[in-house]
């Protein structure tokens, strides 16, 4: 693996004058790189994922009684049937309030080392746990939540089957667990998958030019690993700050979670399979075509001044991570009984 020194002193040149690697050689390249996306679910620490734990994570996913208000569910702002998010440059939730920053996709979050724009969950589980208390998100408590579960019979049904031998199996761990297990299943094949796996064809000759500008210009150092990203920490423009209506100076970050002076403006590398259907970009959700966040990456965190068809062919190679979607049948939920909490547009004191 190149260091990110060698590789910024290198950037001026850039790959335009090198010879096009032939594509074993490419291959070899990318593999030291990047994973494929395994071919079947992956396995989580401390949750077995079973059919029943998925079936329920899925209906918790779609189910919008786990908000306050009774409008929003994970789909509203992770919408499965247009890439995982919404589309908008901050998410709306309760209350119509819009919320500080961009919804990343829940598509392959599964291969994420830690979750959010600043990584302060570790995994799914204590992700799920965070949206349904936000009080721009769905505004609930989990107590709440418990007594919602708690009052259709079906879902306390639903429980037993999926956390097998548990006195009392729902609880709010057991609900951020059977949501985890449903998003280890959103993963998304791509050709570039068929492609690292030997598929010549798999990618044309402007995305295997995109795949080899993406190595040589340095976009590997930070988004590598399965999801080509979603990994480490960097600041947003390491060698030159992007303007404050790209970075806005309020949101500093990893800064809110360590406390420490060198993670002000620090992000995550941002995972970037389905990138070509997940706009607007960056966190703050403001720049909508890709052409432009891959020219602001390479001035700003690689000092790199790319050409028009340098972009078009990084680009044409971001939309070979674009995935086959998983196909989700829409979940019937549990009917709500008398003892259903009402559904409230108040923010319920946490
Ligand atoms: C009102 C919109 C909204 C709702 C509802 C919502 N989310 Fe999110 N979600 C977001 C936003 C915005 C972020 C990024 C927040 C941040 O990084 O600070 C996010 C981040 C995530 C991530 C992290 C992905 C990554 O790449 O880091 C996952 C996973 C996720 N949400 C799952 C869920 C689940 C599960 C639910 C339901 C329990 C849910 N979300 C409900 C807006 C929403
Ligand atoms: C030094 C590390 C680093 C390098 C090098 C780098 N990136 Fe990034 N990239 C990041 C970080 C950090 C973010 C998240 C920025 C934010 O907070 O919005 C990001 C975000 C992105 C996004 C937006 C993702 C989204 O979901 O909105 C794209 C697209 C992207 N990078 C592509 C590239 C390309 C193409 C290159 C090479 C020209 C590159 N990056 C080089 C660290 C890097």
């Amino acid at each position: 693996m190149r260091s990110l020194t060698a590789l910024l002193a290198g950037t001026a040149a850039l790959a335009v004058a090198s010879p096009a690697l032939a594509q074993n050689e490419l291959r070899d390249w990318a593999l030291e790189m990047f994973s494929p996306v395994p071919a079947t679910i992956p396995a989580l620490e401390d949750n077995i994922v079973t059919p029943e734990k998925i079936e329920l994570g899925k209906a918790l996913f779609f189910d919008p009684r786990m908000s306050a208000s009774g409008v929003f569910s994970c789909n509203s702002c992770h919408n499965l049937a247009t890439g995982g998010d919404d589309n908008m440059p901050v998410s709306i939730g309760h209350g119509w309030q819009k919320g500080p920053r961009n919804s990343p996709t829940v598509l392959n979050a599964v291969f994420n080392e830690a979750q959010f724009w600043d990584g302060r969950a570790p995994d799914l589980a204590e992700q799920a746990k965070g949206p349904v208390q936000a009080g721009v998100e769905m505004a609930n408590t989990p107590d709440n939540v418990l007594a919602t579960l708690n009052s259709m019979p079906q879902y306390v049904d639903w429980f037993d089957a999926s956390f097998p031998g548990e006195g009392d199996p729902v609880t709010f761990d057991n609900f951020a667990k059977a949501i985890e297990a449903f998003e280890a299943t959103l993963i998304t094949p791509s050709r570039f998958d068929a492609w690292l796996n030997g598929d010549d064809n798999a990618l044309d000759a402007e995305e295997t030019q995109g795949l080899e500008l993406f190595l040589e210009a340095g976009c590997a150092s930070c988004h590598n690993g399965v999801n080509l990203g979603g990994n480490g920490y960097y600041p947003f423009g390491l060698v030159e700050k992007p303007g404050a209506d790209i970075l806005p100076v309020g949101d500093k970050g990893r800064f809110t979670v360590t406390e420490t002076a060198v993670d002000e403006y620090v992000f995550r590398a941002s995972p970037l399979r389905n990138i070509a259907v997940t706009a607007p970009y960056f966190h703050s959700g403001v720049v909508w075509d890709l052409r432009t966040a891959v020219d602001i990456m390479a001035s700003s965190q690689l000092g790199a001044d790319l050409d028009e068809q340098e972009i078009d062919a990084i680009t044409a190679f971001l939309g070979s991570l674009t995935g086959d979607m998983p196909e989700i049948t829409y979940p019937i939920l549990p009917a709500e009984t008398a003892d259903t909490p009402r559904p409230t547009g108040e923010v319920l004191p946490n």
